[in-house]
C-alpha cells in the first residue's frame, strides 16, 4: 500500500458566503483567534505526514502563496524589537523549500474540476484533499484519523459526521452499506440530497484520501449540484470499481466559509487556548449577561 505523500488544498472559492470581508482577502485567510484557517489546515496536513501540499488556487489569491514565503520586513522589525516569541512563531510555519506547489484553476467550475487541476503534481499515488473552510477541532486532527484507517482498510476514505435531517442538502451524504465502530462501507453517495431523497444523515465533511484512478473520471465529469463538476460524482463513479470507507471522525468541525460557523471557530478556539481561554471566557459572559 502507497503512503500518503500530498494533499490537495483548494483555495480557489469565492468565499461568497463571507462578503465582504472575502472581498480582497482570500476567506481561507480570515483569522480565526489569530492565525489564518488555512494555518490550521495546514498544521493537521502536516501533523497526519503530509510531505507536500498542492493549493489550487484562482485569481485574488496570491496572498496565499505570500503568507507561506518569508516577510522580510517584519521579520527584521521583529528582531529589532526583541519579539522573538512571534518571530518563531511566524517562521515555524514557513514550509520546507519545495514543500509546496500552486497550481491555478482558471475557472470556478467546482470542487472536482478544482482536485483535477491538482491531477499533474499528485502523479501516480493516493492523496489527501482538505477543504480549506472546515477546521477540525480533534485530537488526533481529522486527517490522521483518516490516515490511520487507510492505514488499515486502503482504497479511498472520507471522513463524516451526523447532521441533522433537514441539513443534508448543504452537504455530500453518505449511501452506507454496513458499519463497523466508526469506519462505515460506502455503497453510494450523492452530493446535497433533498432531506426526503437523502441516503442517510452522514454528511461528508471536507476530508478525504482517494486514489489516483479518480482523475480520469474527474476529466469527464459532466455538471451535477449547483450546476458544478462536483468531487461528490466522481466518487461516486470510483466507487463502482474500488473501495470507498467513511470514518465518523471523533472531533467538532467548524464550517468557517459561514458567518455563524466562523464565529462558532473563533469563540470555540479562544476558549480552549491556555493563553486566552480565561479572558475569553469572561468577555462572552459578559456579552451574554447583556
Ligand atoms: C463541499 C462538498 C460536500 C461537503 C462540503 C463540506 O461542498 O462538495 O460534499 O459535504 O464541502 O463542507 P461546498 O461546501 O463546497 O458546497
Amino acid at each position: 500500500m502507497k503512503a500518503v505523500r500530498k494533499a490537495v488544498l483548494p483555495v480557489a472559492g469565492l468565499g461568497t458566503r463571507v462578503l465582504p470581508g472575502s472581498k480582497t482577502t482570500p476567506k481561507e485567510l480570515l483569522n480565526v483567534v489569530d492565525r489564518p484557517i488555512l494555518s490550521y489546515i495546514v498544521e493537521e496536513a502536516r501533523e497526519a505526514g503530509i510531505e507536500h501540499l498542492v493549493f489550487v488556487t484562482g485569481r485574488g489569491k496570491a496572498a496565499i502563496e505570500d503568507y507561506f514565503d518569508h516577510h522580510i520586513e517584519l521579520e527584521a522589525q521583529l528582531e529589532a524589537k526583541g519579539k522573538t516569541e512571534m518571530l518563531a512563531a511566524i517562521r515555524a510555519e514557513l514550509p520546507r523549500p519545495g514543500e509546496m506547489s500552486f497550481v491555478r484553476q482558471m475557472r470556478p467550475l467546482g470542487l472536482g474540476h478544482a482536485v483535477w487541476c491538482a491531477r499533474d503534481i499528485v502523479g501516480d499515488e493516493p492523496f489527501a484533499v482538505l477543504l480549506p473552510d472546515v477546521i477540525i477541532d480533534a485530537a488526533p486532527g481529522g486527517l490522521k484519523q483518516l490516515v490511520d484507517a487507510y492505514g488499515k482498510v486502503g482504497g479511498n476514505l472520507i471522513s463524516v459526521e451526523e447532521v441533522a435531517p433537514s441539513e443534508t442538502d448543504k452537504y455530500g451524504i453518505v449511501d452506507p452499506l454496513s458499519r463497523d465502530g466508526d469506519l462505515v462501507k460506502m455503497k453510494g453517495m450523492v452530493e446535497k440530497p433533498k432531506p426526503e431523497a437523502a441516503p442517510s444523515t452522514l454528511s461528508i465533511t471536507g476530508r478525504y484520501i482517494l486514489q489516483p484512478e479518480i482523475f480520469p473520471l474527474l476529466a469527464e465529469q459532466g455538471r451535477g449540484a449547483g450546476g458544478e463538476i462536483q468531487l461528490t460524482d466522481g466518487m461516486a463513479r470510483l466507487m463502482e470499481r474500488q473501495d470507498f470507507h467513511a470514518q465518523v471522525y471523533a472531533g467538532v468541525s467548524y464550517d468557517c466559509g459561514d458567518k455563524i460557523g466562523l464565529l462558532r471557530a473563533n469563540v470555540a478556539l479562544a476558549l480552549k487556548r491556555p493563553d486566552l481561554g480565561d479572558a475569553a471566557r469572561a468577555a462572552v459572559e459578559a456579552l451574554l449577561r447583556g
